[in-house]
């Protein structure tokens, strides 16, 4: 079983980027805490960040025929921004799971908005860098019920 962990851009730059609003965790933390995860019970966990859409587009090409069975995704600004995107989504066929580290409700009116919430099976919203490993948690027992 495999899990596909992507954050978009910026996101390599957790634990030194706005660490008042992101925290002071680094993206290698959480990859590692969420593998570990899945690790533990035997779940594969894949991860990719790039700062660039047609890379994120293509990992999820590339995931619709690679035995990815969950995806837990950060978009970052691409979740305010990108059509492109969500129509990878709806290409690939698999169910995933969006994370905000922020409460982005709580701030700038253009982060309100998302192009992926309505395909996601959930989202996790301004729970800090747990987010990601509550939504490794929820996925786990999604795919231990298959
Ligand atoms: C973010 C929120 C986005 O609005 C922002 O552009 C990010 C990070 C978050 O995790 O809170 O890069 O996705």
């Amino acid at each position: 079983m495999s899990v596909l962990l992507i954050n978009g851009p910026n996101l390599n730059l957790l634990g030194h980027r706005e660490p008042a609003v992101y925290g002071t965790t680094t993206l290698a933390e959480i990859e590692e805490q969420v593998a570990a995860a899945g690790a533990a019970v035997g779940v594969d966990v894949a991860c990719f960040q790039s700062n660039y859409e047609g890379a994120i587009i293509e990992r999820l090409h590339a995931a619709r025929t690679d035995g990815t069975q969950f995806v837990i995704i950060n978009p970052g600004a691409f979740t305010h921004t990108s059509i492109a995107i969500r129509d990878a989504f709806q290409a690939a066929e698999v169910p995933f799971v969006e994370v905000h580290i922020s409460n982005v409700h709580a701030r700038e009116a253009f982060r309100h908005h998302s192009y992926l919430s309505d395909l996601a099976v959930g989202v996790i919203v301004g729970l800090g860098t747990r987010g990601y490993t509550l939504a490794m948690s929820f996925v786990l027992e999604r795919l231990a019920k298959g």
